[in-house]
């Protein structure tokens, strides 16, 4: 498992609203990862349907674009050992009230249709995410990580 593997989080118009930006970004930043990427973007209707291509057949696809698109989204690469997946895990379950409290979703959201944040599910998705929403000029490539964070 490498030291250098990165995730896709964005925190979506609702985290943002509601300002759990800083409570968000604080989370990521205690586990031990590395921010390597940053911006808040109110997402074209392109881009939220290129992101969510995976579920365009599903009932839910079009609100689900119209929320993503409809304020800002605060899109990050989060970079550090096991990241994809256990970014996953503390954001929880893909519906809040399923979601363990701990969790990101757990502790803040009740809506499956408000969830708050996404993040990546697989290395394949990351990279995909990655290069959908940050061009690589926008990404830190020497990254300096606290001595005490690996053996
Ligand atoms: P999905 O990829 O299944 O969840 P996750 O974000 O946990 O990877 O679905 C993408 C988003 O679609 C999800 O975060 C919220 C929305 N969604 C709904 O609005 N209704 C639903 O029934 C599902 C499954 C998802
Ligand atoms: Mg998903």
């Amino acid at each position: 498992m490498s030291n250098d593997e990165r995730t896709f989080i964005a925190i979506k118009p609702d985290g943002v609203a509601r300002g759990l930006v800083g409570e968000i970004i604080s989370r990521f930043q205690r586990k031990g990862y590395t921010l390597v990427g940053l911006k808040q973007v109110v997402p074209s209707k392109d881009l939220a349907e290129s992101h969510y291509e995976e579920h365009k057949e599903r009932p839910f696809f079009s609100g689900l674009v119209s929320f993503i698109t409809s304020g800002p989204v605060v899109a990050m690469v989060w970079e550090g050992k096991g990241s994809i997946a256990m970014a996953r895990a503390m954001i929880g379950a893909t519906n809040p009230l399923a979601s363990a409290p701990g969790t990101i979703r757990g502790d803040f959201g009740v809506d499956v249709g408000r969830n708050i944040i996404h993040g990546s599910d697989s290395a394949d998705s990351a990279k995909r995410e990655i290069a959908l929403w940050f061009k690589s000029c926008e990404l830190l490539t020497e990254v300096v990580r606290s001595s005490n964070l690996y053996v």
